[in-house]
């Protein structure tokens, strides 16, 4: 351990009751809490969430220390309503063997092989979604979206989509990881809804077992064992089950409605996804193609584009198990720390210009002469694609990093080539113009009143 003595303290805001200020003022506003600390303290800074002294850390020097400091912040320490519907099964919980057996026996879950069987499916679903709403002529796109996610990934994880009661319970549990106590009533709701869905999986588990149904976690965790060679048990496999659908549901709704609400005064936007999509032989849109058909830059550089300047969430929670020195900060043994994406996202030396929305930064220079309609000229094109991996972790970094994100990726990009072939235009109705209103916690997501108006693309379009 380094002597931390001469180290300063974190720079944080003082006064009265500030803990629970700066608890409440983080739950109302959890990108703002963060921009006007980084303006105020730079990028490693001390303040408290969820009532517990925290060190929020960002930017690539100290988030590269804070990995190489990894072993010594690895206990969890999310908020204690999390802690508890998360459960003792959930990775975010986990540490040490038992953490890393839980992620090898999920890593199948994200192969190569794996993303391409999902794909007629996602295909599918993304279809049937986008010419609904054409249809429709408007969305309740958050609604619309978590609906839609809850569904496909229920079909792929657990072998069926979902019942309305059952979705009602996965909107539950997600409402209630950050109740500030146990006691509230929302916390409550939040358990029974676990219970009922731990259920649910079980019943499709056995489903599955009798050779009824076919579900990617149940053939992956039916083969997995634990850290002491023992096969995971059925409770085991329906509650990671229940926790990889809520992973992906809110997380991929999410990113779906930042990624319209980024382009949608955007033509151009549009008109080169299409362009990719005819290149890309994906006219058809009955046909879900193959993996690298997906491989498509300008529609990955729209989606990373949109979870950087609309993130859905900050980093995990973990805590400090002896005095650690990040930045020639100490931070003393019992803090929570916090590797904060949202930091870096803002960075002018890692995103030339920060916050203009271009997808070109995640481009390579020969793909935007070949793909690109007009070919047009972006003095940081690239740049991000040359950031090291501090630079851009939106699924959190390090051990909890996420598993997930390559699979929500292609789900977006997937979306959003069939979105642009059945929508021409969409924009927010007349209500919402000036701002858009948000759920922020525990994913930042459009409420579900947010309606978007859209006009269908015409009948011959590509
Ligand atoms: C844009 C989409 C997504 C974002 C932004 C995202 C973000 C995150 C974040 C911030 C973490 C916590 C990392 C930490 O504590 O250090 C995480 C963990 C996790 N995510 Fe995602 N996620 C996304 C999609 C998904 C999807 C689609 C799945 C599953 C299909 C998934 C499954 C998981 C799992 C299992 C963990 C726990 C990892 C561990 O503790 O080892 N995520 N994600």
């Amino acid at each position: 351990m380094s002597s931390t003595n001469s180290l300063r303290p974190l720079p944080c805001r003082t006064g009265l009751f500030i803990g629970v200020r700066e608890s409440i003022a983080y739950l109302r506003d959890p990108d703002g809490f963060i921009a006007e600390r980084h303006q105020q303290f730079g990028p490693v800074f001390g303040t408290t969430l969820f009532f517990r002294p925290t060190a929020v850390v960002g930017g690539p020097d100290a988030v590269e220390q804070f990995i190489d400091l990894e072993s010594s912040i690895s206990e969890s320490a999310l908020p204690a309503a999390f802690t508890a519907l998360h459960t003792a099964d959930g990775a975010l919980n986990q540490a040490g063997e038992t953490h890393r057996s839980t992620r090898r026996g999920y890593s199948a879950l994200f192969s190569p092989s794996n993303l391409e069987s999902y794909l007629p499916e996602i295909n599918r679903c993304m279809v049937q979604f986008t010419s609904s709403i054409a249809q429709r002529g408007s969305t309740c796109i958050a609604l619309d979206a978590k609906h839609l996610c809850l569904n496909l990934y229920a079909e792929l994880f657990a072998g069926e989509s979902l019942t309305k009661d059952e979705i009602e319970a996965f909107i539950s549990y997600n409402d209630a990881l950050l109740s500030l106590s146990k006691q509230l009533p929302s916390f409550r709701k939040g358990e029974k809804a676990l219970a009922a869905l731990q259920q649910s999986m079980q019943v499709r588990l056995g489903k599955y077992r009798r050779g009824e149904l076919d579900g990617a976690c149940f053939r992956i965790f039916t083969a997995n064992l634990d850290e002491h060679g023992q096969p995971w048990s059925d409770e085991r496999i329906a509650t990671a089950t229940v926790l990889m659908v809520w992973g992906a549901y809110i997380e991929v709704a999410s990113l779906m409605a930042s990624c319209l609400i980024q382009t949608r005064h955007r033509l151009d936007v549009r008109d080169q996804v299409l362009k990719m999509a005819r290149d890309h032989n994906l006219v058809n849109s009955e046909t879900p193609g193959h993996l690298a058909d997906w491989d498509l830059p300008f529609v990955q550089g729209v989606l990373r584009e949109s979870l950087r300047l609309i993130p859905p969430a900050g980093g995990g929670f973990r805590m400090t198990s002896e005095d650690i020195d990040i930045s020639g900060y100490r931070i003393p043994a019992g803090t929570v720390v916090t590797a904060d994406p949202r930091i870096g996202n803002a960075m002018s030396a890692l995103f030339p210009e920060p916050q203009s929305f271009a997808p070109e930064r995640w481009m390579r220079e020969r793909d935007i002469k070949l793909n690109l309609k007009d070919g047009a000229s972006c003095p940081f094109a690239g740049s991000a694609l040359r950031l090291p991996k501090e630079g851009w972790f939106p699924g959190g970094i390090g051990k909890h990093g996420c598993p997930g994100l390559p699979l929500a990726e292609l789900s977006v990009r997937i979306f959003l080539v069939r979105w642009m072939q059945a929508i021409q235009h969409w924009e927010g109705d007349s209500e919402h113009t000036k701002s858009i209103p948000y759920t922020l916690v525990p994913i930042r997501i459009p409420t579900d009143s947010y309606r978007l108006n859209v006009v269908p693309a015409p009948r011959d379009a590509p």
